[in-house]
């Protein structure tokens, strides 16, 4: 019985001894053409290979990452469950990425930036915590994970899910009515929603327009959440005041892109998390025996939701 990692190097290493010791009857590969492909039950991946046909008695196809939209999940024979990466460390890096988003908004820091290139020494009118309210887009490990490490700061708190959700502290909504009051009553936007065909394209001119004048933006879900073109018509009329932005389509973002040198935006390269081996191999590993043991693996993706 083999488990196949298809992913970098480093990270693998850190797997294969986690394995050795948790899990010794199954046999660690991370080069595809050294297994007998029958024998591989379990593969890790980030995308999905053409030849996954191959691996025809595969029982459990693991994401690196948070995210499965990169999988074609309708190519991938449903009696394999497909189960994404639920571990601590992707977790504290979302939360330290949405803290710096949120505070550089929340401190004009993209104005700041602008003024410093341009030589301008100009205070900007300071806005209390208190007055500067918070909309999560996505209420799953990643979207509470972000209100928690908010919390601390006095900022009102709501969130946005598609079935009902409760958090302490945070005024949770859900359906068409719940979006439209967040919307209503946001001044910093973060989106952190799972990519589906309900969700393509959510992050648009449409959207903007329902936000307070002046909202800000923060998107770590995935590119083709956004229309790249409506942000940039949106800040440059003013009606959005700033955006930080992790994820584009297409990635790498092209060098002549409207979004590398807007003076509105802060651009980063698809790193607001990043997937750390050995909380990660400890999960892959819980899953795998619990998997055994006739349980659902943490993590187990709903292929009717698309996350
Ligand atoms: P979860 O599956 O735990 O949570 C998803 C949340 O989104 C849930 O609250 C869900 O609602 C809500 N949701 C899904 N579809 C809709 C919809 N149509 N309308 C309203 N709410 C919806 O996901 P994670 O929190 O783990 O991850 C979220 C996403 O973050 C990932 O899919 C990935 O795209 C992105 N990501 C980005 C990273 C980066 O570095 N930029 C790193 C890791 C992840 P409900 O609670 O009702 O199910
Ligand atoms: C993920 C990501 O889904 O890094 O984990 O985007």
């Amino acid at each position: 019985m083999t488990f196949l990692f298809n992913s970098d190097a480093k990270r693998g290493a850190i797997f294969a001894e986690a394995f050795a010791r948790e899990l010794p009857d199954i046999s660690f590969a991370m080069d595809p053409a050294s297994v007998e492909p029958e024998a591989v039950r379990y593969l890790i991946t980030w995308t999905v290979p053409d030849d996954l046909a191959r691996y025809n008695n595969l029982e459990i196809l693991f994401s690196i990452g948070a995210g499965i939209d990169q999988f074609r999940i309708d190519a991938v024979p449903t009696q394999v469950k497909v189960v994404r990466m639920v571990e601590d460390g992707i977790v504290r890096m979302m939360q330290e990425y949405v803290t710096l988003a949120v505070l550089a908004l929340h401190r004009d820091l993209p104005a700041y930036l602008d003024q410093q290139r341009r030589g301008i020494w100009q205070p900007i009118a300071p806005v209390q915590a208190t007055e500067r309210r918070i909309g999560v887009l996505g209420l799953g490990m990643l979207g509470s994970a972000a209100l928690e490490s908010l919390h601390r700061f006095g900022f009102p708190l709501s969130g946005w899910s598609r079935t009902p959700r409760a958090i302490d502290g945070v005024r949770c909504l859900s359906g068409g009515e719940g979006l439209e009051t967040l919307l209503a009553t946001t001044d910093i936007l973060i989106c952190m929603l799972p990519l589906t065909e309900e969700t393509r394209g959510f992050l648009n001119a449409e959207l903007f327009a329902r936000l307070p004048a002046g909202a800000a933006l923060v998107h770590v879900g995935r590119g083709a959440q956004l229309d790249h073109q409506a942000l940039v018509a949106a800040l440059d009329a003013g009606r959005l005041s700033g955006a930080v932005v992790d994820v584009t389509n297409p990635e790498p973002l092209p060098a002549d892109h409207a979004l590398w040198n807007h003076p509105k935006i802060l651009l980063t390269p698809h790193i607001a998390s990043v997937t750390q081996a050995e909380t990660a191999a400890a999960t892959v590993i819980g899953n795998i025996k619990r998997h055994r043991a006739g349980l659902d693996p943490i993590g187990l993706v709903d292929r009717s939701r698309g996350y």
